[in-house]
């Protein structure tokens, strides 16, 4: 796998320019799908375009689960949370940003249960959402033989998901943008950015290998190419800079920077600075986890200023955000009850989700974010395993 990775960095280096339908046309025409499927798609994503838009009050609100990562028997509190949080804040956009699913399923099927346990939580109530992947989620494929592209097509077979077949010649799967039109649903008042941050880092580069370095996968520079020229695109189309929010699952470098407010110093004190210079609000209890490469994503971001937030997972025991240099970095926590948390009686203790409150008469659009958590809600907490059988599996098709 990390082998392929790096042959896919190098076959994929070549930069396609993105416009309008035309680029559309040669995404789709490039991804070897039937044609009948890529026709539907295209017409889904233009419709599915028109649809995202702001409430007649100008609100709009986004729900942040990560981290959900289980197999087909899922632990059933991750569904309560999930539908306590849908309930409760009523959302009009779910983003599952990675580690969806996990390894555990044996066969295709029991991949498309550990699937729909986490879409129909959305699905049931008519909340569109969108996925992105995370280094876990291809972990079932070597027994079910379904890769990321097959399970992106599944998701896409949800009424409601509004994935997209993604950009087809850059790095990863299911790279895409969604737009949001104002309440009058006239122009594009927000951008969202879901991004593939990958796997695992290959197993060499020039001959050396990464021991002694984190071997998570980054955002390849084909990928920040990507966002900077749509980003420019956007501008160019609407006349103005789009304010936006950027999902990854790996964190970028300067997540980890930030706590310490320093690169080195890494003490209480470097802390207690970095909490007055960011704002920081929420925990740590460990380690950010980005690949051995810093991808140069948050300076391509500084210079196009545009995207208001960078919102990852991977890290399950982080819940913070703070405001490095005019952007929010921040962690999503972990929804997912089947996974690691907190070690001991705790394990469970910071089960949640994070909240997007968008105004389109709020100048840069993101008026607030905070985590909510099961805690909350009144979910059991126990540290044990309450996994259950897998739901009726129902064909859902779209509209
Ligand atoms: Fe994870």
């Amino acid at each position: 796998m990390s082998n392929q990775n790096s042959g896919r960095m190098m076959d994929r280096k070549n930069f396609i320019k993105i416009s309008g339908l035309s680029t559309l046309a040669l995404t789709l025409g490039t991804t070897g799908l039937p044609v009948d499927f890529l026709t539907s798609t295209a017409e889904a994503k233009k419709q599915d375009e028109a649809k995202l838009k702001f409430n007649p009050n100008g609100k709009f609100k986004i729900v942040q689960f990560n981290d959900t990562q289980d197999d087909e028997r899922i632990d059933r509190r991750t569904i309560q949370l999930m539908e306590k949080v849908l309930d409760t804040e009523k959302p009009d956009f779910v983003v599952l940003n990675g580690d969806n699913i996990t390894g555990g399923c044996d066969t295709a099927l029991e991949m498309k249960q550990a699937i729909n346990n986490v879409a129909q939580p959305m699905e049931k109530r008519g909340i569109k959402w969108a996925i992105t992947y995370g280094n876990h989620d291809e972990d079932s494929t070597p027994n079910s033989g379904l890769d990321e592209k097959d399970m992106l097509k599944i998701y896409m077979s949800y009424k409601y998901n509004m994935n997209q077949p993604g950009e087809k010649d850059i790095t990863g799967t299911g790279n895409m943008n969604l737009l949001i039109n104002d309440s009058k649903g006239k122009k594009a008042a927000f951008n969202l950015w879901l991004l593939d941050s990958g796997r695992y880092a290959p197993n060499t580069i020039a001959g050396q290998d990464f021991e002694g370095y984190p071997t998570w996968d980054w955002l390849r520079m084909n990928q920040v190419k990507w966002y900077y020229e749509t980003s420019k695109s956007l501008e160019k189309r609407f006349d103005r800079k789009i304010p936006s929010l950027m999902f990854i699952h790996i964190p970028l470098w300067e997540h980890r920077f930030m706590w310490y407010g320093s690169v080195d110093g890494r003490t209480a004190a470097n802390h207690e600075t970095a909490v007055k210079k960011h704002n920081i609000v929420g925990e740590r209890n460990e380690d950010e986890c980005p690949g051995p490469i810093n991808s140069g994503m948050f300076s391509a971001i500084l210079e196009r200023n545009d995207v208001k937030g960078v919102f990852c997972g991977h890290d399950h025991i982080n819940t913070y955000s703070g405001n490095y240099y005019g952007v929010l970095l921040g962690y999503g926590g972990s929804a997912g009850f089947g996974t690691y948390g907190l070690s001991g009686a705790e394990k469970n203790r910071l089960r949640g989700a994070r909240v997007f409150s968008l105004d389109e008469n709020k100048e840069g659009v993101l008026a607030e974010t905070h985590m909510v958590f099961a805690k909350d809600y009144g979910i059991d907490l126990t540290a044990n395993d309450q996994s259950i059988d897998p739901a009726p599996l129902k064909e859902s098709v779209k509209a």
